[in-house]
């Protein structure tokens, strides 16, 4: 397997570190060979030659990868976010990247920020649409910087892509033998693009009718994703509501470095990376947690076919995070490159 690493910005270096020896020690006892390749691509590439990729970058990924690793983008130094609009947002579009697939999965009950819940209460799994909505770019700003400026962002809804997320989320569904698919809009607000999702989403049910399908409107999926979450299975969502619930899921893993994710298009080369960012004031400091970037090695492993492999890295990071050899956000003491050897150690081990 060929795999392109990008570290990319803040703590996204510190915990792909982490996740790249996880990665070799993973082939190293399953013999299997891993060939992993350092990409520069980040905000100090981009400052320092005008670079954000090259123009065959998206093709180099597809043609010559059977996968991407990716730590973080984002650099106060980079106002406007280009490198990571053109990396991480540009890789997604071009590479048609179309199911965010985030799972949340509590590895501990002593995680749990609610109280009195605990690993059955939280494990379900989050679709996020991840071509299109608000995240494609188009409108503009009219009299820019005046009093009468005028911005509009347009939300972008086709059928294709929400048809291809829906089906998806009840096919895993039916897949694992899960039996419940909640869909999440704003249909009340935005009776147009949302209808949209409204007509799919009952289309696409009726033809699983062994998943009991329903619906929340977005601000109550928020509610209840703390309220009870158990409650969930398999939700899928638009981009931007996605991005942010998501965000409550990290939560409820213990914390964002805990969660793990793919930019997916099944059966073509495809990105993980964590749902945290690049946390610029933890940088270089030894202490991100690197739990989230290990989970999605592992991710990256299972979606390969490599699943006793990727079993093997997420037992591994439970015992972890039952021996206490965690980061100090999920209440340890350890430096992100203890908990990173700890890992790769019962990597071996196990
Ligand atoms: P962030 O996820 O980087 O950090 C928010 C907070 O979460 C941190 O201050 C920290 O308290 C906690 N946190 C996140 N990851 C952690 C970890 N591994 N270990 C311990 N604590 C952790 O979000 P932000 O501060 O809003 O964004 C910072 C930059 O990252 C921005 O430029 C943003 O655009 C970018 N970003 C990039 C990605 C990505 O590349 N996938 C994702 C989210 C944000
Ligand atoms: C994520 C991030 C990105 C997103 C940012 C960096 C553009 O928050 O992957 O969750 O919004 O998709
Ligand atoms: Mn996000």
């Amino acid at each position: 397997m060929r795999i392109a690493v990008i570290a990319g910005d803040g703590i996204g270096k510190d915990v792909t570190a982490e996740a790249v020896k996880v990665l070799r020690a993973v082939s190293e006892v399953s013999g299997r060979s891993l060939e992993l390749e350092m990409l520069p691509w980040s905000a100090d590439h981009y400052l320092a030659t005008g670079v954000t990729l090259p123009p065959n970058g998206y093709d180099m990924l597809r043609d010559d990868f059977d996968a991407v690793l990716l730590g973080a983008l984002g650099d106060p130094r980079v106002a406007d976010n280009r490198h990571a609009r053109d990396i991480l947002l540009g890789t997604r579009f071009e590479l048609d990247l179309y199911v965010n697939y985030r799972p949340v999965k509590l590895l501990n009950d002593a995680l749990c920020p609610l109280k009195d819940r605990g690993r059955k209460d939280v494990n379900f799994v989050v679709f996020r649409e991840n071509t299109e909505g608000v995240y494609v770019s188009i409108g503009g700003r009219f009299k820019a910087g005046t009093d009468d400026e005028v911005a509009i962002q347009e939300e972008i809804n086709t059928f294709k892509g929400v048809n291809r997320i829906i089906r998806h989320a009840f096919e895993f569904a039916a897949a694992q033998g899960l039996t419940k698919v909640c869909m999440a809009d704003k249909s009340n607000a935005m009776q147009q693009g949302h209808a949209l999702w409204q007509r799919v989403f009952k289309q696409v049910a009726s033809e699983y009718p062994a998943i009991k399908a329903s619906h929340m409107y977005i601000d109550a999926l928020a509610m209840f994703l703390v309220k009870d979450p158990g409650q969930f299975e398999v939700v899928v969502t638009n981009n931007l509501f996605g991005d942010i619930v998501t965000d409550i899921g990290g939560a409820l893993q213990g914390g964002l470095g805990m969660a793990a994710s793919g930019n997916i298009h099944p059966g073509r080369t495809s990105l993980f990376e964590p749902v945290h960012g690049s946390a610029p004031p933890l940088a270089g400091k030894n202490i991100a947690n690197p739990m989230g970037a290990i989970l999605s090695s592992a991710l990256m492993l299972e979606t390969l076919g490599w699943s006793d492999e990727a079993r093997r890295i997420e037992a591994a990071v439970e015992a972890a995070v039952v021996a206490g050899e965690t980061t100090t956000d999920i209440g340890g003491s350890r430096g992100t490159n203890q908990v990173g050897d700890w890992i790769s150690r019962e990597v071996r081990k196990l």
